[in-house]
């Protein structure tokens, strides 16, 4: 396999909101970033990608941009970001930008001057249909995909927000300007782009009505949206004029289809690696919040086996647990009172896969969900739609504000837990969104202080996927889940040449016992302290990283 720089990396995300705020406004900037960067750098993180900081009017929190070559001011100034990029690279962190290219805010030029008239050049920019409601499908965030615009007496389409008309990749003019817009930044000497919302970008089938699925009235608009044949073309076109001109790292937002791995993240993919959902949207039918379902280890293990699998020794994969986008990990999968070594064996469940492991903020120091008392403390548009279609499928405020627990994107979004000072250091007013009084202890300054914290252990794993002895068996080697019908533990083993690797993760608070046949070399990583490995005695919620033969 051709070698990569970002082969070996161990990435981190920041929400830059609810990073660190230094000019006391209440909301994270760009400084805050650049304040960090050490603690970071101190952690072994080597790319961070950054979600959107441009002119924005903040409706969806940036992922609606006004302005593509313009920070937002809430954030700083192009001169932080310069400030910010050139630190990072001092200490050799590659900063990745966020792509939001499908659609643009409504308060964008472009689309200001689409809606004027039918024959405005930039008409043709976004999807435009004659009259209110040509068809009936439900936008992501809720109620219609169309906004009607009384102007010209038609309707502009908008898989996300009304705030988020989507772009129409079929005119050339519109893929030509964000080819130039991508080049822009890439020629500023960032490291890639995390590339939003991409699989939806073609759009078929408008002139269609889908089946109403919910008590809106509305459909699903996923067959008319999402990995629409022929949106290779406009991937690899893209791929060919911009990241192909640069040594650079991309992740694809797509859900891929798996028999199109090879074709998305091969060596001659459209990008670098992709962001994949099979695991993490069990806990919900069809995005629904209000039907949750359960799932086991069993096929939480197949979905993550069914992405690992199909990566050959060509193609490249993003494994993660969490983002801003999905609830807690510790609280998803564990629970709130689950014990210390049950959040390090889950972050060691995934930390070894094949691909390149992302880490959220916060994720490293075991932050968990938070539970606002009414929904009008919540800021996620999401989580208002959501809490409005349980209350219109006849759930109590309870009830649906239960679900929101469940599933708000303001699970990640709150702010971040620096120390114990007040608002947790993040800021010294009050946050553009309530901090989280449930879990006082868990802050960076008490991880910083305690061996046995969360924190290190994360810093144990990058160092083990970064050490000199193993960096090429977990960068290079295949993966090969073993006891892949035992309902508690969680094995796989990482190949390379003649050496192998043995992850066991048990994921149940009883000792469970194994008929194993590996000799171990050494033990790589232990959860649990001075304890005497045997490897078919797996404690509760031990994780065990050896070398094997
Ligand atoms: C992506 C982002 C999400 C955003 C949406 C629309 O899924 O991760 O936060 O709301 O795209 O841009
Ligand atoms: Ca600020």
């Amino acid at each position: 396999m051709k070698k990569r720089w970002w082969h070996n990396s161990v990435a981190y995300q920041v929400y830059p909101k609810s990073f660190l705020d230094t000019n006391n406004d209440g909301i994270g900037d760009l400084r805050g970033i650049t304040e960090k960067l050490d603690y970071l750098h101190e952690l072994g993180i080597d790319v961070l990608w950054i979600s959107p900081f441009f002119k924005s009017p903040m409706k969806d929190n940036g992922y609606d941009i006004s302005d593509y070559k313009e920070i937002d001011p809430i954030f700083g100034t192009m001169r932080d970001f310069d400030e910010m990029l050139e630190k990072a690279n001092q200490l050799g962190i590659r900063i990745l930008v966020d792509l939001v290219v499908n659609h643009t805010s409504d308060e964008h030029d472009w689309f200001e001057e689409s809606r004027q008239s039918k024959d405005n050049p930039k008409r043709d920019w976004y999807i435009w249909k004659d009259g209110k409601q040509p068809n009936n499908w439900r936008s992501c965030f809720g109620g219609s995909v169309w906004e009607y615009d009384e102007k010209t007496d038609s309707s502009y389409f908008h898989y996300f927000h009304k705030g988020q008309p989507c772009l129409n990749w079929e005119n050339k003019e519109v893929r030509d300007t964000i080819f130039e817009m991508i080049n822009w930044w890439l020629d500023k000497g960032i490291g890639g782009f995390r590339v939003d919302a991409i699989e939806v970008i073609k759009k078929t089938r408008l002139d269609e009505n889908f089946e109403v699925d919910a008590a809106d009235g509305l459909a699903s608009a996923y067959p008319g949206c999402r990995l629409v044949k022929g949106i290779e073309l406009f991937l690899s076109e893209m791929a060919e004029k911009t990241f192909n001109q640069y040594d650079i790292m991309t992740i694809a937002e797509a859900d891929i289809r798996i028999e199109d791995q090879e074709l998305w993240t091969g060596p001659n993919g459209f990008f670098d690696m992709a962001f994949q959902f099979k695991s993490s949207k069990l806990d919900t039918e069809l995005g629904f919040w209000h039907r949750p379902r359960t799932f086991d280890l069993l096929e939480y293990k197949e979905a993550i086996a069914s992405e690992q699998y199909p990566l050959n020794d060509q193609t490249w994969a993003a494994v993660w647990l969490e983002n801003h986008d999905v609830p807690r990990s510790i609280t998803k999968y564990l629970g709130n009172d689950s014990p210390l070594e049950a959040h390090k064996m889950l972050g060691a469940s995934y930390f070894f896969l094949r691909g390149t492991p992302f880490i959220y903020q916060g994720q490293e120091i075991g932050m968990r969900n938070i539970r606002y008392s009414s929904i009008v403390q919540y800021d996620d548009i999401a989580s208002i739609d959501q809490y409005d279609r349980a209350i219109e499928e006849g759930y109590t405020n309870e009830q649906a504000l239960g679900f929101v627990y469940n599933r708000s994107r303001d699970n990640t979004r709150y702010p971040m837990q620096w120390d114990n000072s007040k608002n947790y250091g993040f800021s010294k007013t009050d946050p553009w969104l309530e901090i989280n009084t449930e879990f006082p202890e868990i802050t960076v300054e008490n991880a910083l202080k305690d061996q046995s914290s969360l924190l290190y252990f994360y810093k144990d794993m990058i160092s083990l996927r970064k050490s000199e002895e193993f960096k090429e068996l977990f960068s290079y080697g295949t993966f090969e889940m073993i006891l892949d019908k035992d309902p508690s533990i969680f094995a796989y083993l990482r190949i390379y040449d003649d050496k192998k690797v043995l992850v066991i993760n048990n994921f149940t608070d009883r000792l469970v016992l194994l008929n194993l046949d590996y000799k171990v070399n050494k033990v790589l990583l232990n959860n649990i302290e001075n304890d005497d490995i045997n490897i078919n005695e797996i404690r509760p919620y031990q994780s065990l990283v050896l070398d094997v033969e």
